[in-house]
């Protein structure tokens, strides 16, 4: 944390208990287990990794939606877990999120001006008139029609719905944006003239994302840092470069490996990433990733790795010096 930070996680987890019918005891699902990060103003830090690895877990957490149940983070200088109620109402303004489906997080029955205005009436003391201008400032900066700003949700396409998301994550001039999967249900297309509204209104706004993708061609596109999730752990992070150009931990690699439109030449890797996705309430002992690793030694089934420093990233595996 040496450059000036606005969002950072210090061994954040969060713990489920999971009944598993009436004749057993209760039990006990890491969703997210010791993840520690930065992001600095106006970068973005990518969060990777299959379905089911923690990641909205994580942006539940930052976005005060869930309390962590080990481990702490700090938003804008406040520590999230401890904050007072004025401490929470500060934060639920400075942090805002962007959901995946632009169709599910948009009431049907408002209209957009309306959706639009709704943080800034509960937040603000602005009239009404304020409000409205605002808003259709905002429809125009997110690329709308401001005279658009009586219709209704199911008016728009998808791609003009995840800018009027985006429009509404903005109203209350947040510090951190927590994107979860958001251009996924998108067509290729309009995924990308999203992601460059995304990048734009960064510039031009200093915020910081989080920015939650399963599809690493995504990542590349957007991501400062990226950090790799296996199981609810960090495996790999590291600058954007680091981790696509060198990557060290076998799973980043076989991610990688996995996503033709990042990696078309290395199709005899194509195949590494093997076997089934182990249960979160069940992982494997030693390292979550050794039944489908092609490096895992005996050592690999025993002791878990511990993230350390290996050429200018943090990775959680025993071998990654040689491999
Ligand atoms: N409220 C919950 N109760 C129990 N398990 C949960 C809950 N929320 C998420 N999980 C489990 O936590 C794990 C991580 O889920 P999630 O954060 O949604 O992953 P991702 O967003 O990467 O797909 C999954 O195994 C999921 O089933
Ligand atoms: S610790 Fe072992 S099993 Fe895990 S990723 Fe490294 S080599 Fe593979
Ligand atoms: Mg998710």
């Amino acid at each position: 944390m040496t450059e000036a930070t606005v969002l950072s996680a210090d061994n954040l987890a969060r713990y489920y208990e999971v009944s598993r019918g009436p004749f057993s005891k209760a039990a006990t699902l890491k969703a997210l287990d010791r993840v520690s990060f930065s992001v600095a103003p106006g970068k973005t830090l990518a969060v990777v990794g299959e379905s089911g690895c923690g990641k909205s877990t994580l942006a539940r957490l930052i976005t005060l939606i869930e309390p962590p149940t080990a481990g702490s983070f700090v938003l804008d200088g406040i520590d999230g877990a401890t904050a007072t109620r004025t401490q929470r109402r500060h934060l639920r303004k400075t942090v805002q999120m962007i959901f995946q489906d632009p169709f599910g997080s948009l009431n049907p029955r408002k209209k957009i001006g309306t959706i639009l205005e709704e943080p800034v009436a509960i937040n603000t003391d602005l009239s009404a008139a304020e409000r409205a201008d605002m808003s259709r400032g905002m429809m125009q900066k997110v690329g709308l029609r401001p005279e658009h700003y009586g219709r209704y949700p199911h008016m728009f396409s998808g791609g003009q719905r995840q800018r009027i998301a985006i429009a509404r994550a903005l109203m209350l001039s947040p510090k951190v944006v927590v994107a979860d999967e958001p251009v996924s249900a998108l067509d290729l297309s309009i995924q990308a003239q999203v992601l460059n509204l995304m990048m734009d209104l960064q510039d031009e706004l200093n915020l910081a994302y989080l920015f939650i993708s399963h599809d690493l061609s995504v990542v590349r596109h957007i991501a400062n840092e990226v950090l790799v999730m296996y199981l609810g752990t960090a495996v790999e992070q590291g600058a954007k470069e680091t981790i696509f150009d060198h990557p060290r931990h076998p799973y980043t690699r076989a991610l990688l490996a996995a996503t033709p439109r990042v990696n078309p030449d290395d199709r005899k890797e194509r195949a590494v990433l093997k076997g089934e996705l182990p249960s979160p309430l069940n992982p494997p002992p030693g390292c979550a990733f050794h039944r489908r690793c092609p490096h895992a030694t005996d050592v690999c089934s025993i002791e878990r790795p511990e993230p350390r420093m290996v050429d200018n990233r943090t990775v959680a595996c025993h071998h990654a010096e040689t491999i």
